[in-house]
């Protein structure tokens, strides 16, 4: 994606993260690869909601249908998500533990209904031990030029 090797990681449930994934300018020899938790989180919102927040607070980690992923290739390494509960969901950081991103540079983004990426930025930073970890960006909407000055930091 924009001239280096570029593996898009990222986790969506309401498909909002997944839409703005899809306008990413990919190019042949990128990755993209959309998390899937083993156990799909539940159709109302409400019971969402409350698994969520059990997992946050307990800090449990949530098991991947994909998790380990061989990114020995990659230069970046995006990692998408949306906001839950002003951090980032387990299904990432269950995913960042399960991979050795020693050496790699991560630059995590979002959606949200409003909340900035700063908390989960910093868990980010907290999990992949070994990483550099670039200032996440928050995007209200897809925009080409706000992504390229994003990377380019
Ligand atoms: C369990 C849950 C917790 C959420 N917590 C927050 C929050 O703390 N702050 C916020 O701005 N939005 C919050 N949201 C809204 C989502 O971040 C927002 O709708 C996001 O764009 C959804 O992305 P997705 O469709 O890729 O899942 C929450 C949504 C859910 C389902």
């Amino acid at each position: 994606m924009l001239g280096k090797k570029t593996a898009v990681i990222y986790f969506s449930h309401t498909g909002v993260t997944r839409s703005l994934v899809e306008k990413f300018p990919l190019e042949e020899g990128d990755l993209c690869v959309e998390l899937i938790p083993s156990a799909p989180y539940p159709k109302s919102y409400f019971k969402t909601l409350a698994r969520a927040k059990a997992e946050i607070e307990g800090n449990v980690s949530v098991d991947l249908e994909n998790a380990k992923q061989n990114l020995r290739d990659y230069e970046r390494i995006l990692i998408g998500f949306p906001i839950w509960f002003w951090t980032c969901p387990k299904a990432v950081t269950s995913f960042i533990s399960e991979n050795d991103l020693r050496g790699k540079t991560i630059y995590p983004f979002c959606t949200s209904g409003g909340i900035q990426i700063t908390e989960a930025a910093d868990e980010i930073k907290r999990t992949a031990e070994g990483a550099t970890v670039k200032k996440g960006m928050r995007f209200k909407r897809y925009s080409e030029d706000a992504l390229i000055k994003w990377l380019d930091q």
